[in-house]
């Protein structure tokens, strides 16, 4: 799905991740806690995600706001992944600028070795979100442009369900 946040400037970034998990409390991702996107949704919360599908000419959009998910719910997951990606969590620090591949191959290599025995911990700064929205636009394609639309906007109690014009 893309993942769109604000920065404090107002500006928006997009950027896809992968729905882990979904339920009725919302939608989860996973990522780095100090990643931009973690950094916007500290002073914002508010965040939109986004599901193309092209090839049944179909797009899901929600609008909510981002939780942090209880460090249990994130053991629980990571313990979950392959031991590959364990470590490569732990030697990325996401979306801070590096000089050279080598540098990443390199520390990938070195953290493998030292941890080739036993659990790998949960880094500090790797966890999740939980995305509670309280909007939903569902967007199906139909022949001659004249496209279906249905808004689903919760009202306290209820979903308030209009239609759209294409
Ligand atoms: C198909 C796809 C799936 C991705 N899944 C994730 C993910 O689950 N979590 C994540 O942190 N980044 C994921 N990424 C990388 C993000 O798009 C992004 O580059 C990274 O999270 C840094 O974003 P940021 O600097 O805006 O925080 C994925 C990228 C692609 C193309």
């Amino acid at each position: 799905m893309c993942v769109t946040t604000v920065d404090i400037n107002g500006q928006p970034y997009q950027r896809m991740v992968l729905l882990k998990h979904y339920d009725k409390k919302g939608l989860v991702f996973y990522t780095n806690l100090s990643s931009r996107k973690a950094q916007h949704i500290t002073h914002n919360n508010k965040i939109s995600l986004l599901f193309p599908w092209y090839q049944v000419d179909r797009q899901v959009c929600f609008l909510g706001k981002a939780e942090k998910l209880s460090t249990i719910e994130v053991i629980k997951y990571f313990q979950s992944r392959p031991k590959d990606s364990q470590i490569t969590a732990y030697i990325s620090h996401q979306s801070t600028k590096i000089t050279t591949r080598d540098i990443l191959e390199n520390k990938f290599f070195e953290l493998k070795q030292k941890m080739r025995r036993g659990k790998i911990p949960l880094p500090s700064f790797w966890g999740g979100y939980r995305v509670k929205f309280d909007s939903v636009e569902f967007w199906q394609g139909r022949s001659n442009r004249l496209h279906d639309r249905f808004l689903y906007q919760w009202k306290y109690d209820h979903w308030q369900i209009d239609r759209l014009a294409p």
